[in-house]
């Protein structure tokens, strides 16, 4: 579907472009409520994989003849399109990695690490995602440092005057999600990065949660790091990019070795290649980055205001329509949040929830949400995650609303 900006939003036509929406489960509708572990893909996307394997296909940066040039071509082409779509100054400052998760690890193991002294702190927050707990907590054991948690409130807000008053001297690095997966919040990911950089500390923000979403321009955050997968935002799994500020990429040491990543190599030592390649060691992803730039376009071309906008006023019903029903708690009510809407149902597990949500059509993500510490902060186990994208209709919400009252059915709490 193609639009311009005064156009309005028409779900249907956008819903047309994604096959896997048009069909039944368990003699239902889909109601496809999963969007924060993974999206949907447009048909364009799937057909981006098909015409490079079918087409194009061939590798990258080491051929002079045709296929290798277009391979070339379009995968640089995504780093362009990524570089855009995130308003980063330059195409070398965007590195493809695996995932959020990859990224992550870079920055902690390229950048933070040979920083890092004993009694150093790193900030993150309680409402990070395990890959933006796990990577720090290695390195704290491994050279000594500090993990500072900045705490969340019963909304899931985060608390900020906590946060300002755990900088100091000793603050090496702080990494932040953007939009928590468990809650919705969305920080004031702005405020972080200039408190950070006035005690001279370095941000990172996870923004898998947040690209899908949110129009994200990395000069606006004035953000040291931003990293992002594409899975989340319409395209292939196995992919994703990371932003790195010019000067730090510059001054990092890679990561992982192999082809690609050396200028020279003897038996004596290698010298790097230039930024970002000196990062991607070995043959990339190539058919999954040039399917991810295909993804952005599609986002842009829809426009991530009219996105929000839709959005916005779905969580909203959402939250009314699921609020309203007996027995059920909400988690998350930041006084900024975007497109998730967990629950539990009082006296059923999650895991229930989700097995009979399933049997009407409604697929949500239920667990700990790689986020056990959110659930160890609202003293529950697990929980249900409707979570939303922009081809999510009322209809969807109507069934999520209609599946919890079968729940309760079924565990005898309507009597
Ligand atoms: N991080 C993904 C989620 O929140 C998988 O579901």
């Amino acid at each position: 579907m193609r639009t311009d900006d005064t156009a309005a939003f028409d779900v249907e036509a956008v819903r047309a472009d994604f096959p896997a929406l048009d069909q039944e489960v368990n003699g239902h509708p889909l109601a496809y409520l999963d969007n924060g572990a993974t999206s949907q893909k447009p048909r364009a996307v799937i057909e981006a994989l098909r015409d490079y394997y079918e087409r194009d296909n061939s590798n990258v940066h080491r051929g002079v003849h045709t296929l290798s040039e277009r391979a070339t071509a379009a995968y640089e082409g995504t780093r362009e399109k990524v570089r855009s779509f995130l308003n980063a100054p330059s195409e070398r400052e965007i590195v493809f990695a695996r995932g959020t998760t990859e990224a992550i690890n870079l920055v902690a193991n390229g950048f933070v690490r040979p920083r890092l002294r004993e009694g150093d702190e790193i900030v993150i927050s309680h409402m990070e995602h395990h890959s933006n707990i796990v990577p720090w907590q290695m390195l704290r054991d491994e050279l000594g440092a500090k993990l500072r948690v900045v705490p969340i409130d019963d909304d899931g807000a985060l608390d900020l005057d906590a946060y300002l008053a755990m900088l100091g001297p000793r603050t090496r690095f702080v990494s932040m999600t953007h939009v928590a997966n468990s809650l919705g919040t969305v920080n004031p990911v702005r405020e972080i990065v200039e408190a950070a950089h006035a005690v001279g500390a370095q941000v990172l923000l996870d923004s898998a949660q947040a690209v899908p979403h949110l129009a994200v321009d990395v000069q606006a955050l004035d953000c040291d790091f931003l990293a992002f997968s594409a899975h989340k935002v319409l395209g292939p799994t196995g992919i994703g990019a990371l932003y790195g500020r010019m000067e730090h990429l510059e001054s990092m040491v890679p990561w992982q070795g192999g082809g690609d990543m050396i200028l020279a190599v003897t038996f004596e030592k290698a010298t790097w290649n230039a930024v970002p390649y000196r990062f991607e060691a070995g043959t990339p992803n190539i058919a999954d980055t040039i399917a991810m730039g295909v993804g952005l376009d599609y986002l842009r071309e829809i426009g991530l205001d009219r996105v929000a906008a839709w959005e916005h006023d779905l969580l909203a019903y959402a939250d009314e329509r699921v609020r309203a029903i007996p027995g059920v708690r909400i988690f998350g009510d930041a006084p900024e949040k975007s497109s998730i809407l967990s629950f539990v149902i009082e006296g059923v597990h999650a895991h229930d929830v989700g097995t009979i949500l399933d049997s009407e059509g409604v697929a949500v993500r239920t667990g700990h949400h790689c986020t056990m510490p959110v659930m160890a902060r609202f003293d529950v186990p697990a929980m249900a995650r409707a979570s939303l994208a922009f081809y999510n209709t009322r209809g969807d919400i109507d069934a999520l609303a209609r599946g919890i009252e079968k729940v309760r059915d079924v565990f005898r709490l309507n009597r």
